[in-house]
């Protein structure tokens, strides 16, 4: 069949997008490049707020009207809004033909073969991974990769569905990471970022570790060890992790950030909020001081670090001063940038149970006052910036003007610059910075 993903959430979900296109085109199925000419459109969804499952439920709607039109297209759903809604979402929107949830997305080949069969509409949210070897394909011709490394998550924080349409945590085998990154440099990959929603927990759970590994910078902990065996693999320029957590930010990690090259300068730490009486009922396992330490002690290691956060505002409880306390907290961090999100009460979480004080208007505002003060601190940090000179790796065509290079600092910071005749994608350029915006930096390639 000829069929399109089409992908909202997180890196996770791009990531599942990608090895299941890969899975699906293995099964004679063929991708195409819009949904229009598509027989089958599977939609990969995200739970993390109702907005993002407002947004999926609008085009699942979309989808199932204008089979009216096309009879014989298929319509399903993956990701996490199948995982938490299973068969209810089939009786939500009546038409769909399957809901398959993240445990189990290896199995949608056989799905959608009973679904053509006429076996549906069919809903498998089993809880227990279909086989995860099968998930580790991905795209051709691209500069960057993502890899899982730790599936689920067991922190729990009071306001998140992730553990409840994620799982538990578990660990993929050392040895099966490191051969996906090694087929991946060996097809020209520079990049690879490593993903788990606590990465920094990687190797506490069902980790199997290669007999052979020993670790010359004396490594005990298994992300570092796992960062120093990468960085051993020929071809691959830089290596990133994401998502961190303060309680992961260990001496061992900093050592291994600060002493292997290939790892970038640039860590994602979400904060949540800079007041300790929120942290605190967030369940986040940090205070701000928690917090100052952990991001402090990377940073000494690793001079130059980007650190970028996520935030939450109008969580139960929040009142004005918590909010200015973190404001203030955002202020002392200087973070290069920062994801802000309005607090939505998510089902099944000890959150949802609590009152959301907070007014929609209250939170907008709130979310307003942050991303001001964030895009004043991009700035300033940006501004820094002009006149140096700067390693990109070339990720492509700028999508805004042909005319133009797209790509990304170390430190995780688009750049676009002027397109040199002899470059691609994939090859790490030398852009001198004229011009910053809070979100892009703008150059031209250096001699
Ligand atoms: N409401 C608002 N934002 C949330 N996030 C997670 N759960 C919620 C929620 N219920 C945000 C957090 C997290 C990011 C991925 O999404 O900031 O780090
Ligand atoms: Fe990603 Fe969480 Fe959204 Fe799932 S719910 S797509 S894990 S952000």
């Amino acid at each position: 069949m000829k069929f399109f993903i089409k992908t909202y959430g997180c890196q996770m979900n791009v990531r599942d997008t990608e090895a299941v296109r890969s899975l699906l085109q293995r099964h004679g199925h063929v991708a195409v490049a819009s949904e229009d000419e598509a027989d089958l459109v599977v939609v990969n969804t995200c739970s993390v707020r109702g907005k993002a499952e407002d947004k999926a439920l609008g085009k699942l709607s979309l989808l199932v009207a204008g089979r009216r039109e096309r009879p014989a297209r298929i319509v399903g759903v993956i990701g996490c809004m199948a995982q938490r809604m299973g068969a209810g979402l089939l009786k939500r929107v009546p038409g769909l033909d399957f809901a398959v949830g993240t445990h189990r997305i290896a199995s949608l080949p056989s799905v959608i073969n009973l679904v053509r069969e006429g076996r549906g509409p069919y809903a498998d949210v089993a809880e227990e991974d279909a086989d995860l070897d099968l998930l580790q394909g991905h795209a051709d011709g691209a500069a960057s990769a993502f890899v899982n490394i730790l599936l689920g998550c067991d922190r729990f924080c009071a306001y998140c569905v992730v553990p409840h349409v994620r799982g538990r945590e578990r660990s993929r085998p050392a040895a099966d990471i490191l051969a996906e990154i090694r087929a991946l440099a060996a097809r020209g990959v520079r990049e690879v970022t490593l993903l788990g929603q606590s990465v920094m927990s990687y190797g506490r759970a069902n980790a199997v570790w290669p007999d052979t590994h020993v670790s010359p910078m004396g490594l005990r902990e298994p992300l570092p060890r796992l960062l120093e065996a990468a960085s051993a693999i020929e071809g691959l320029a830089r290596i990133r992790f994401t998502t961190g957590h303060p309680s992961g930010c260990t001496e061992e990690l900093a050592r291994a950030m600060a002493g292997l090259p290939a790892v970038c300068e640039h860590l994602h730490l979400p904060l949540q909020s800079g007041s300790d009486r929120i942290l605190q009922r967030m369940r986040r396992g940090y205070s701000t001081d928690g917090y100052r330490h952990a991001a402090g002690r990377l940073r000494k290691a690793v001079p130059g670090l980007a650190l970028t956060t996520d935030l939450i505002v109008g969580f139960p409880g929040e009142t004005p001063e918590d909010f200015e306390a973190t404001r203030q907290f955002c202020g002392e961090m200087e973070f290069d940038n920062a994801f802000i999100f309005k607090y939505s009460p998510r089902p099944n979480t000890p959150a949802a149970e609590w009152d959301d004080t907070v007014t929609a208007e209250e939170k907008l505002r709130r979310n307003k006052v942050l991303l001001a003060d964030q895009d004043r601190q991009s700035l300033t940090l940006h501004a820094g910036l002009v006149g140096r000179v700067v390693e990109v790796l070339v990720e492509g065509v700028s999508l805004r003007n042909p005319h133009r290079w797209s790509g990304r600092t170390r430190t995780n910071k688009i750049v676009i610059f002027e397109r040199a005749a002899a470059m691609n994608a994939g090859m790490l350029a030398r852009v001198r910075i004229e011009r910053v915006m809070a979100q892009t930096l703008y150059g031209t390639v250096a001699a």
